[in-house]
C-alpha cells in the first residue's frame, strides 16, 4: 500500500472539518482476477506525485532524443523527462550528455529554447556557467571585488555542476535514467522487445522529417494502455478498416516483455501475400483523393505492415507503412499530458521516401485521419473518470477466460495486454 498524502478536507458551513475524498489509505485495489482498474489512478493527485517518483525518477530508461538531433559537438536540444527538463547536448565527439535544466545556484531554468549549439551552458542570472558535460567552470566575481565578498575559499566548484542523468545511446536513440544505477538497457527492455525494436532501429542513421506537439486533457497511462489495447484498433479507427489498413487477412499480436512493462504491437500479412508492394484497396465505395497518403513500400525486414514498440513509461516507437515516429509522453498532473511526435527516416532516404513519410504524417500525427481518434477518446475518458462515484472502476475482461495475465501473443479480442501492464504497475506502485 503507498503511503499517504493527508485526508483532503474542506470547512463545511456546519462549522467542521468535512472529507472531501478518500484518503488513499482507505482506497483498495479491487479483489479480483485483475480485471479491475479504479479509476482513482487516473486522477488522484497523490497517486500521481508517487508515480512521478517510482516510475519516471526511479530506475526506468527514459527517451531523451535521437542522436541525429545532436550532430555536432555543442548542439543541444531541450525536452522534458517526466515533470523535469533536461538538455541533451553533445558533449564531446563521441559523448552525449543529458543534463537538468536547473542551475546550482539559485534554481534557475538555464535554457527555454528547444535547441541551437552552444560552446557552454551560462545561467542568465548570476552567469555561473557550465561546460558541455555540466562541470561548473566559471563563477563571476568568484575572489570578490576588491577583495571584498567573493565564494569562500573551500567552495568546490567540482561538487557544483548540473545533475548528469545515467545516458545510453542505443542505435542512434538516447536514453536517459534518474536512476544512479540503472539496468543495462537491452537488459531492461529485454529480448521479446528487442527484435522489433533493432528492426526499426538497427544502426542506421537517421534524419528528423519534422516534429508536432499537442496536449491531451487526460492521464498519461492512457497512451500506454492504448498501444496495447488492439481490442479499440478497427473499432475506434473506422479509417483502418475503411482503407485496407487492417485487413481481415492480416495477423496482430501483441508481444510483451516478461514484466509486462513494454509491449509491441505487431500486425503482419498472412503467408503468401506480396508486401514488396501492396496497394490497399479494402472499401472501393470510399475513394481517397489522395491514394499516395495509404502508399506502402516494403523498406524493413520481415512481413509486419505495423509494429508499435511501447518502452515504458515514456515512449512509444512506431512503424506503420511508411510512417516512422517517436512519440514522447510528458505527464503535466493527473488530468494532463503532452505528446511530443518526432517524425523520421533515414539519412539514404531519396527525396520520393521522405517526401511519404511527411504525407504519411497525415495518417498518424495529433490530428492524423487514425491517430486523432485516439487523443479525443484519452479526453472524453478522462471527463468519465471525473464524474465516476468513488469505488468505480474499469472492466478489462475481454479475453479472460483463463485468466491469464501473461502470454506471447493477444489478439484482437483481449483486453490481457492492458491486464499485464496493471498488474506490473501495481508492483511498482506497490497498490
Ligand atoms: S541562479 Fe544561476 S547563476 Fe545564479
Ligand atoms: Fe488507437
Amino acid at each position: 500500500m503507498i503511503s499517504i498524502a493527508a485526508l483532503r478536507l474542506k470547512w463545511a458551513a456546519h462549522g467542521s472539518w468535512e472529507a472531501l475524498s478518500m484518503d488513499m489509505d482507505t482506497r483498495q485495489w479491487p479483489a479480483d482476477d485483475g480485471s479491475r482498474v479504479p479509476y482513482w489512478i487516473y486522477t488522484d493527485e497523490d497517486v500521481y506525485r508517487s508515480e512521478l517518483d517510482r516510475i519516471w525518477y526511479g530506475r526506468n530508461w527514459l527517451y531523451a532524443g535521437l542522436e541525429a538531433e545532436v550532430p555536432e559537438v555543442g548542439s543541444y536540444r531541450t525536452t522534458t523527462l517526466g515533470e523535469r527538463s533536461v538538455i541533451v547536448v553533445r558533449s564531446a565527439e563521441n559523448e552525449i550528455s543529458v543534463l537538468e535544466n536547473r542551475c546550482r545556484h539559485r534554481g534557475v531554468e538555464i535554457c527555454q529554447a528547444r535547441g541551437g549549439k552552444v560552446d557552454d551552458i551560462t545561467c542568465p542570472y548570476h552567469r555561473w556557467s557550465y561546460a558541455l558535460n555540466g562541470t561548473l567552470q566559471g563563477v563571476p566575481f568568484k575572489r570578490g571585488v576588491k577583495g571584498q565578498g567573493g565564494m569562500p575559499k573551500d567552495f568546490d566548484q567540482k561538487e557544483h555542476g548540473l545533475h548528469r542523468l545515467k545516458v545510453e545511446v542505443v542505435n542512434g536513440v538516447i536514453w536517459a535514467s534518474f536512476s544512479e544505477d540503472p539496468p543495462p538497457f537491452r537488459e531492461y527492455l529485454g529480448e521479446t522487445m528487442w527484435k522489433p525494436y533493432e528492426r526499426i532501429f538497427s544502426g542506421r542513421k537517421l534524419r528528423v522529417v519534422g516534429y508536432n506537439r499537442q496536449v491531451v486533457q487526460a492521464n498519461w497511462k492512457l497512451v500506454i494502455e492504448n498501444i496495447r489495447d488492439s481490442y479499440h484498433g478497427a473499432l475506434l479507427h473506422v479509417f483502418l478498416p475503411t482503407f485496407g489498413l487492417i485487413r481481415p487477412d492480416q495477423a496482430n499480436a501483441i508481444l510483451m516483455d516478461e514484466s509486462g512493462a513494454h509491449s509491441c504491437m505487431v500486425s503482419s500479412h498472412a503467408e503468401g501475400v506480396d508486401v514488396d508492394k501492396q496497394e490497399y484497396n479494402f472499401d472501393d465505395t470510399m475513394q481517397l483523393a489522395d491514394r499516395r497518403v495509404i502508399e506502402a513500400i516494403k523498406e524493413l525486414e520481415g512481413k509486419e505492415t505495423a509494429s508499435m514498440v511501447c518502452a515504458f513509461p515514456s515512449v512509444i516507437l512506431l512503424q506503420q507503412i511508411n510512417a516512422l515516429q517517436i512519440r514522447h509522453c510528458v505527464p503535466k498532473g493527473p488530468n494532463e499530458f503532452e505528446l511530443m511526435w518526432t517524425h523520421f527516416g533515414f539519412e539514404d532516404d531519396d527525396e520520393e521516401m521522405r517526401a511519404r513519410r511527411v504525407r504519411q504524417a497525415n495518417l498518424f500525427g495529433p490530428s492524423g485521419y487514425v491517430s486523432v481518434d485516439d487523443s479525443e477518446i484519452f479526453a472524453n475518458a478522462q471527463r468519465g473518470f471525473a464524474m465516476a462515484a468513488e469505488g468505480e472502476e474499469a472492466v478489462l475482461k475481454m479475453g479472460s477466460g483463463g485468466r491469464e495475465q501473461l502470454n506471447e501473443n493477444y489478439y484482437v479480442a483481449s483486453e490481457g495486454a492492458v491486464r499485464g501492464l496493471y498488474q506490473y504497475y501495481r508492483e511498482v506502485m506497490e497498490l
